[in-house]
């Protein structure tokens, strides 16, 4: 071999094993040790080498996670040790039976419980050979599994090499292939606008992505893992469930931070309900918890069943799917005039809240989902996510079931509604459409965008009707014996609504781009632009060009960002808004009492969710940092801190409690 390319040789695995090491600090711990910038760096040397020396690319290269052709099936693989499934309990009372099944079984001896979290994802098991990911499977039906490996190592929190420095090389492990519910939701808000069918729930989501043929496809979804069980280890075994888990975390794998320990049952049983409200915060869906015997010799005298182990059980949260009946599809026109059709439900209770409506999205998920009106459906409440319909149980039809037909014309002005070609939304056609108006204020009003406290959806309903707004502008020019005349409107109320009117015009540029409702441009977008932009004057004279030249703004949202300031009737109203003394540039931060510090959060803070910690450390002038580095200020720790708190010891930082945060930024 020639010196350069031995040299270049060394190099390929240096940057190789530097770029799995930053992955495992990024995607698996949450902590990174370097930024963005330099990180690519090291990407960008790698790939240069690799173009260069196309044969000395390595297996394990992170430039391999994406690599071969789309399939024609999965080849079938048989599980060494079958991937048995879990027994279910629902209640307090099961969960003891379990308890006492398992003393019995045991006699004197003492018993530690390990509870885990129960991802609601797609169980897989990957083989490991000399620290070596060689193969990734599917459970199947626990016998015979697909072989998915192509697919498992374009998921970034997996990694390709063991660490190895880890006691771990030859090893099967089992985990949960799971997609956040953030993840879904925006693959669902894509496959929608493409017309494309949707995803009922983040288990059918991270099923269909890892099933996919085409590796592409998969490397293009948000997936995550986490595991759970060592299933097999070639150089040595640890004594318990909770060493196991300890073992795959020095390796490398991603393990759960909630996952504890506990001696007696009704401990597991105060924790498994203190999930139960906190789950909804997670960030990804589980359905309960797995209570599983610690010791590993308690395990085997225990055993299985033929179906699932007897030293381990699922505790059931109550189910997000019920079925109910479909009384009516009603169609509610949007701010952009989009119809949407909505499921009038059967008031059903899934999971602890009452559901009477369901989005349907459009007319082709209707009729994908073959729905007939007085059919009676499953519905399901994922997360955040809004309840879906999932599906019609055609097997319960009486025959009196109809057809639902979607409107031509536009339900509540009667003008025609348009269905674009390529679009999978029918809209109404008339901008002035009362619909639309009122959504469109409702939308303006709202709390991230004008925030006007008090002229919500009923006071909105009023002020169209009675004609006396009829788009932003004219909120702004509202008086006291206008409102004095709205039912349910005194001297005090009135005034009330006149204040936060007043007040909202000193809100940021961003805010009031956001407030227009321009398709397309949510929050994080209208700050982009106000950034990029600076005012709103460059912004009417950019072209669509420049517009998508921005970091952050693609094609589509350029596009929609020059149809409105084309529109005559925006070009007037953005004018009046001026008029009416709302900003239309960017002021520059007012330097706050924080301004020029760094926070970052650890752990969960019994005050307020972290995003709203966040936000308030950015309205002091403070900012937030991504990870445990040098320029960071201060961590701020909650219950259950992550392994941030070790670093940021380690590295001799300012760490401070809840009750100091708060002192800090005047809450207390
Ligand atoms: S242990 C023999 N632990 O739930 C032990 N499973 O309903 C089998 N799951 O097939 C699995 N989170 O796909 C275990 N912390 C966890 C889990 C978990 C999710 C899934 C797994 C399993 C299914 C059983």
């Amino acid at each position: 071999m020639s010196e350069s390319r031995e040299k270049a040789r060394r190099r390929m695995r240096e940057l190789v094993d530097a770029i799995s090491h930053h992955d495992t600090k990024y995607y698996v711990e949450d902590n990174p040790e370097i930024s963005d910038f330099e990180y690519d760096q090291l990407v960008q040397e790698l790939n240069d080498l690799e173009a260069t020396f196309p044969d000395l690319v390595l297996p394990d290269s992170p430039t391999q996670r994406v690599s071969g052709k789309a399939l024609e099936e999965f080849p079938q693989v048989e599980h060494k040790v079958a991937m048995l499934s879990l027994g279910n309990s629902y209640s307090p009372e099961e969960l003891k039976e379990f308890d006492a099944r398992v003393r019995k079984w045991l006699g004197e001896e003492k018993v530690e419980y390990v509870v885990e979290l129960k991802i609601d994802g797609l169980g897989i098991a990957l083989l490991y050979e000399d620290g070596e990911l060689t193969r990734g499977a599917t459970r199947g039906d626990g016998k015979v599994g697909e072989e998915v490996t192509q697919n498992i190592k374009t998921i970034r929190s997996i990694p390709l090499r063991l660490r190895p420095d880890s006691g771990l090389r030859t090893i099967e492990v089992r985990g949960e292939v799971y997609m956040p519910t953030e993840g879904l939701r925006r693959l669902n808000k894509d496959r929608e606008q493409r017309g494309e069918p949707l995803f009922a729930n983040p288990r059918n989501a991270a099923a269909g992505s890892v099933r996919q043929l085409d590796p592409k496809i998969a490397a293009s979804r948000p997936l995550e893992a986490f595991f759970y069980t060592l299933g097999y280890s070639k150089e040595s075994m640890p004594k318990t469930h909770e060493a196991c888990i300890e073992a795959m975390k020095q390796a490398g794998l991603r393990v759960s931070p909630h996952t504890r320990k506990f001696d007696s049952i009704d401990k597991v049983l105060g924790h498994i309900s203190s999930w139960e409200s906190k789950r909804d915060d997670l960030g990804y869906e589980i359905d309960g918890m797995v209570v599983k015997v610690n010791s590993l010799a308690q395990q085997l005298k225990l055993g299985y069943t033929a179906k699932e182990p007897r030293w381990a059980i699922a505790f059931k949260y109550p189910p997000k799917q019920m079925t109910t009946r479909l009384i009516d599809i009603q169609v509610q026109v949007g701010r952009t005039g989009a119809l949407t059709p909505v499921a009038v439900l059967e008031p059903v209770q899934v999971g602890g809240v009452t559901v009477t409506h369901a989005t349907l999205h459009n007319e082709d998920e209707v009729k994908r989902k073959g729905l007939m009106i007085g059919d009676h459906v499953l519905i399901e409440r994922a997360g955040e996510v809004i309840p879906q319909v999932v599906k019609a149980i055609v097997d319960r039809r009486t025959g009196k079931e109809r057809e639902f037909r979607m409107p031509q014309t536009c339900p509540v002005c009667g003008s025609k509604a348009v269905r674009e070609e390529d679009e999978a939304v029918r809209r109404c056609v008339n901008a002035s459409c009362p619909a639309q108006v009122k959504e469109r204020l409702t939308h303006f009003t709202s709390r991230g965008a004008m925030d006007i406290e008090g002229v919500g959806p009923s006071l909105i309903d009023q002020l169209v009707e009675k004609g006396l707004v009829s788009d932003a502008a004219d909120l702004y020019a509202l008086r006291k014996e206008q409102l004095l005349e709205l039912e349910g409107f005194a001297e005090k109320s009135s005034q009330n609504v006149l204040d936060a009117v007043n007040s909202s015009r000193g809100r940021e540029f961003d805010r009031v781009l956001y407030a227009l409702g321009i398709r397309h441009v949510g929050k994080t977008t209208a700050t982009v632009l106000a950034e990029a932009m600076r005012n709103l004057d460059r912004i009417q004279s950019a072209t669509e060009e420049e517009l998508s030249r921005i970091e952050g703004i693609g094609q589509v949202v350029a596009e929609a960002i020059r149809d409105f300031m084309d529109n005559p009737k925006n070009h007037a109203l953005l004018g009046r808004l001026r008029k009416a003394g709302l900003r239309m540039e960017l002021e520059k931060k007012a330097s706050g009492p924080l301004s020029g510090k760094t926070f970052l959060f650890t752990g969960e803070l019994s005050s307020m969710p972290r995003p709203e910690a966040e936000a308030l450390v950015q309205s002091l002038g403070g900012k937030i940092s991504r990870g445990v580095t040098k320029a960071l200020d201060y961590l701020v720790v909650g219950k259950d801190p992550g392994s941030k708190l070790a670093k940021a010891k380690s590295l001799g930082m300012t760490i401070l409690d809840e009750k100091a945060f708060l002192e800090m930024v005047g809450k207390k």
